[in-house]
């Protein structure tokens, strides 16, 4: 899609520091055949509600040619779109009408493994003479004649499946129907950069890069130590230190690859899957030298617990490392306008499909604080569709989960199906998702949450998040001002946000009763938005009260 700013004007941010996204479960979005399962022309129906709430650009879940053992997450054909999401040519009309509306895709892109029925598998199985051999990772039987060593698949039980055809074990990080391919075979990396290619001229404008840090195992195939914490508790695959089956060192030079690869025609943006939670988050961006992801995803917001302190610390934490504090106008080293030019652009995300629903984590109240963090925290906003209807998830018993992570390792709360359940649109049977039978159960309560029925008050999850998006848009302070001025006090949490003179203040009430805030150098403030339908006019000589668990938005003149 073409910059509005035209060629040469670089000296824009790039749109996708500002934006807002919205991943979108292609499975539970809308279903346009009554197979129970969402699809291509579902969703391309369901533009115009995506554009009404102001986001600029989706995150489509795969939709390529699958097995569906992992839902899309396991390809059978990198450049074809499975038949029960619909076909190429739906596609491209999905690309052109995102684009007709001013909006943007970013394709899940999956380049760790692939589905044991991909044609590349079924030739690298076939022979250990095949010349597609070694584009996955084959390896002896150990000493004991059992498989090379212990590594463990994330979904459980060893990472290596015998194959008995050729004697040999392969290793598949997640499950064994998806065979890891072998990164440091080159021809490898080419063929997944002209994955890159055939979507780009198709018209996509980015790609999530899936399971981006577990590129690589270690060549030597040595054993990944024991976590010394781990107990009966703890699920298996995480019982140890993924030192030989994470962040391998050649992993990074191989995404500086495909980002060359991907700007190779211009502008692409990449987000990137990476355990986000330590300080190595910062790695992935690379540097100017040898950039590597734009977004490395960070859900920090909702992988924290909320105590007001800690909160704070996790993300000024957070933001420290990437740079992206400050400065205070008016205070020395300050520069008129934005941040300065941090190591790193910051993104928030408050969902997924492999994470507990935010209003069931944090609570349908916490939930609307996390929304306005998310939209006036600096950095690129990201949400899971449903996370703007405050839906909480359906719980769906360990022996009817549908999903293969729960299957394999039942009782540790590791099922997905919950936030996959589907979007409830209206009042019509199946809340208007299908009109067969949904493949997942729709959340209880979905007649009181439904869009329909949000959007018409001022007062629900809805109304807040499009108010938000709205007031990010209007305010450059929120989508490119600088950050600073971090506070907690009592149970309220606030910072700053500038730019070109307007300084605006985000307050949040952690508790359920009411505070009070004083601002501290006494100036006056003006409410620009609450996250109460119905504020009390704030200022006063005493300070601003917060109802219990409101959030507001202040300019301080
Ligand atoms: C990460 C995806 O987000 C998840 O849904 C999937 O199961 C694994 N990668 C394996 O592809």
């Amino acid at each position: 899609m073409q910059d509005p700013a035209g060629p040469g004007r670089s000296d824009r941010p790039p749109w996708w520091q500002s934006a807002v996204i919205c991943q979108v479960y292609p499975l539970s979005f809308q279903d346009s055949d009554g197979d129970g399962r969402g699809d291509l022309p579902g969703l391309l129906s369901r533009l115009d509600y995506l554009c009404e709430l102001g986001i600029d650009a989706i995150w489509l879940a795969p939709v390529y040619c699958s097995p569906m053992r992992d839902f899309g997450y396991d390809v059978a054909d990198f450049t074809g779109i499975e038949p029960c999401f619909g076909s190429l040519g739906d596609f491209d009309r999905l690309v052109q009408a995102l684009h007709e509306r001013g909006m943007r895709l970013v394709l899940d892109f999956v380049p760790n493994h692939t589905a044991d029925t991909h044609p590349w598998f079924v030739a690298s199985r076939s022979s250990r003479n095949h010349p597609q051999r070694d584009w996955y990772v084959w390896a002896d039987a150990g000493p004991d004649g059992g498989p090379p060593n212990r590594w463990t698949s994330r979904f459980g039980g060893s990472a290596w499946e015998y194959d008995a055809g050729t004697g040999q074990y392969y290793y598949h990080a997640f499950l064994k129907e998806q065979p890891d391919l072998n990164w440091h075979n080159p021809e490898v990396r080419q063929a997944m950069a002209e994955v890159l290619r055939f979507w780009q001229a198709r018209g996509v404008d980015g790609f999530r890069i899936d399971a981006a840090a577990v590129l690589a195992e270690d060549v030597k195939l040595r054993e990944d130590p024991p976590k010394p914490d781990a107990d009966g508790q703890t699920p298996e695959p995480e019982r140890v230190e993924r030192v030989y089956t994470d962040y391998r060192p050649e992993v990074l030079d191989w995404l500086a690859e495909l980002r060359r690869c991907a700007e190779a025609d211009g502008p692409s943006l990449l987000l990137g899957e990476v355990d986000g939670s330590g300080d190595r988050i910062v790695d992935f961006y690379g540097d100017a030298g040898r950039p590597i992801l734009h977004l490395p995803l960070n859900y920090r917001l909702i992988d924290t617990d909320w105590q007001g302190p800690l909160l704070r610390e996790t993300v000024e934490h957070y933001l420290t490392l990437l740079d992206a504090l400050g400065p205070e106008p008016g205070t020395a080293g300050a520069r008129q306008g934005g941040p300065g030019k941090p190591k790193g652009w910051p993104c928030w995300a408050v969902g997924s499909h492999d994470k507990p629903r935010v209003a069931r984590t944090l609570g349908p109240e916490r939930a609307r604080l996390a929304a306005l963090l998310l939209f006036t925290l600096p950095g690129t906003a990201l949400f899971f569709a449903g996370d703007e209807l405050g839906l909480e998830g359906c719980p769906v018993p360990s022996e009817q989960s549908r999903d293969p992570f729960e299957r394999q390792l039942p009782g540790f709360g590791l099922n997905r199906d919950p936030q996959r359940a589907p979007m409830p649109w209206s009042d019509a049977p199946q809340a208007g998702f299908t009109t067969g039978e949904p493949w997942l159960p729709l959340e209880p309560g979905h007649e009181q949450r439904h869009v329909a029925r949000q959007q018409r008050d001022p007062a629900s999850m809805w109304s807040l998040y499009r108010r938000l998006i709205a007031l990010r848009k209007a305010e450059a302070a929120l989508g490119v001002g600088s950050c600073f001025g971090f506070f907690t006090a009592d149970a309220l949490l606030g910072f700053q946000r500038a730019w070109a003179g307007r300084r605006l203040q985000v307050v949040v009430n952690l508790a359920g009763t009411p505070q009070v805030h004083r601002p501290d150098d006494g100036r006056p403030a003006r409410l620009l938005l609450s996250t109460r339908p119905d504020p009390e006019a704030p200022g006063s000589s005493e300070g601003i009260r917060l109802e219990g668990y409101e959030g507001v938005v202040l300019v301080l003149d």
